[in-house]
């Protein structure tokens, strides 16, 4: 909200409308801008004496689209309509926004409300994403019981089979089937795992939680790799599972450190930590007055495209010899602290963020 920008001529009429944070227009039936509130002059980039008196058409990157829907509220066909459009801005960057068209209190006048609709759409996919999730989950789990179960008798049968047989080849045929069982065994334990493991809860101190990380990465890749630390010293202790957030964060950190491999070889691989604290969140359809932020931060390759909306699904895998199971571990503990995981990457930047209500 931007205050003082004084309205000027008729607009003193709607001056009410700067206190709004949504944007709105005040046009003539032709289309020519009456007002505009003080939201809309930041979002456009431009100021009301320049919108007031222009055709607001002009402001969109469809300009008809608004002719025809004035045309439709002229010839009273609707009270209210809303469609969804993109702003242009000064800088041509293109806006998505809903609007809603509406008859003012005086005829020839219509009022024109714009929502931005980034945030609506970005909320909208991440619970999809996070049920979607949730489904494949269950799926996935119980399909493991299932494949458990035979497993052992399978590798049981070969033994007995192992020790009745006398030729060498042979042997080595059951030699594959119970490496092959034990293989699936260790898959199907790993897909159970975090279900079956109590949550220990305590005061966790996430920068603990970092260094413990840290050091691992740094044991397991001791050259070649910088870890950056940026830490906000203000976020307080919360109460969680310390293992199973070093966990979560070890899986992400361990992700980055494998996609650096050729930054790693050319020098300038970089991983940074940075710890903010978040102020009114929404994530798991809930508000949140205060909320942890943590950024694994890497200068890798990016997440491949072709699986850039599935890493969390288990099983999902871009690499060679991988399970695809860290991040659907990572995911499932940071969701047993109500937090979630969000991804944004791009070749030369892959940020993963953590988001944990705080108390
Ligand atoms: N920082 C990153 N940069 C580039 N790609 C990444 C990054 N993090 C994850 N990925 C991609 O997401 C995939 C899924 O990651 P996930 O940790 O779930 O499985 P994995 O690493 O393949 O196997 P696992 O962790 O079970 O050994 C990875 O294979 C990789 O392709
Ligand atoms: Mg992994």
């Amino acid at each position: 909200m931007v205050f003082g920008k004084k309205a000027t001529g008729a607009g003193l009429r709607f001056q009410s409308f700067d206190l709004l944070s949504t944007l709105i227009a005040v046009v003539s039936t032709n289309g020519s801008v009456l007002f505009a509130n003080a939201a809309l002059e930041d979002a456009l980039g431009t100021s009301r004496r320049t919108l007031e008196g222009s055709q607001f058409g002009a402001c969109f990157h469809e300009p008809h689209v608004l002719r025809t829907a004035i045309d439709g509220a002229r010839s009273n066909d609707f009270a209210t309509l809303r469609y969804e459009a993109f702003l242009r801005r000064v800088n041509h960057e293109l806006m998505p926004v809903q609007v809603t068209l509406a008859q003012g209190d005086k005829t020839g006048e219509l009022i024109i409300e714009m929502s931005p609709l980034e945030q609506q759409v970005r909320q909208d996919r991440e619970e999809r994403l996070l049920d979607q999730a949730q489904a494949n989950k269950e799926l996935i789990r119980n399909l493991a019981h299932e494949i458990k179960n035979p497993l052992g008798g399978i590798r049981g049968a070969a033994q007995l089979l192992q020790m009745e047989v006398e030729s060498r080849d042979l042997i080595e045929y059951t030699q594959v089937i119970i490496h092959e069982a034990d293989r699936l065994q260790t898959l199907v334990d790993r897909l159970l795992a975090p279900h079956r493991r109590p949550h220990v809860v305590g005061d966790v101190n996430i920068h603990e939680v970092c260094e413990r990380v840290r050091s691992v990465i740094l044991a397991e890749f001791p050259r070649d790799l910088h870890i950056e630390r940026d830490f906000d010293p203000s976020i307080p202790e919360f109460r969680g599972d310390r293992e199973q957030l070093i966990q979560a964060t070890l899986n992400i950190v361990h992700n980055a450190a494998q996609a650096l491999v050729e930054r790693r070889a050319a020098g300038d691989a970089q991983i940074t930590f940075r710890t903010r604290i978040a102020r009114q969140v929404i994530f798991n359809k809930q508000w949140y007055r205060l909320a942890l932020e943590l950024h694994v931060i890497d200068n890798g390759p990016g997440v491949p495209d072709t699986i850039k909306d599935r890493i969390f699904y288990p099983l999902v895998s871009g690499r060679e010899g991988g399970t695809g199971l860290g991040l659907t571990l990572a995911q499932t503990f940071v969701q047993q602290h109500h937090g979630v995981i969000e991804c944004d990457s791009v070749p030369g930047r892959t940020d993963f963020k953590i988001l944990i209500p705080l108390p």
